[in-house]
């Protein structure tokens, strides 16, 4: 079952309120790209949910990740290193899909399986990770700051095409 951002106390609700909106742009991504007809259209979805990846995974293992790990290292380790495995996954086909166009052997399929990964990682980040966040109270609100700050420095970095 999803989670609901609304239903995340004062401590938790910035940050996870930020990741799962992120999660939620995504999986809508990966849903229109079922019912998209034409190149341009797939091209345009499958870059933007590949930018919107990056910028996710980055600000997880840059911010969010370390944080629970230190925070409460006998309950996250072992998700956080799943996480991670899975982090390794989809960069793999989103560094595969980058250099394709629409059209290309595999390309759908590609992104269909991306969107796959994805959709499990999130459904174990919300169900087992983010409801642990809120149960053991951790207070994340010092991350929220420094996360919107390599959101947006990703974005940027990615749009100038400095990344990969
Ligand atoms: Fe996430
Ligand atoms: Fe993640």
């Amino acid at each position: 079952m999803a989670m609901n951002k609304t239903h995340a106390p004062a401590a938790q609700k910035g940050v996870l309120g930020m990741l799962i909106d992120d999660h939620r742009e995504v999986q809508a991504l990966f849903k229109e790209f079922k019912s998209a007809k034409d190149d341009a259209k797939k091209n345009e979805i499958v870059q933007h949910a590949c930018m919107a990846l990056t910028a996710h995974a980055e600000i997880e293992e840059k911010h969010f990740y370390p944080f629970l790990r230190k925070a409460d290292p006998d309950t996250f380790a072992d998700m956080l290193d799943e996480g991670k495995v899975e982090h390794g996954s989809a960069k793999d086909l989103i560094a595969l899909l980058k250099g394709m166009k629409p059209g290309d052997d595999l390309y759908d399929a590609r992104f269909t399986v991306l969107g796959e990964f994805t959709n499990h990682h999130i459904t174990e980040e919300e169900d087992e990770m983010f409801s642990k966040v809120v149960s053991k109270d951790i207070d994340l609100r010092e991350l929220e700051a420094p996360m919107l700050e390599t959101k947006k420095q990703s974005m940027a970095a990615q749009k100038a095409g400095k990344k990969p």
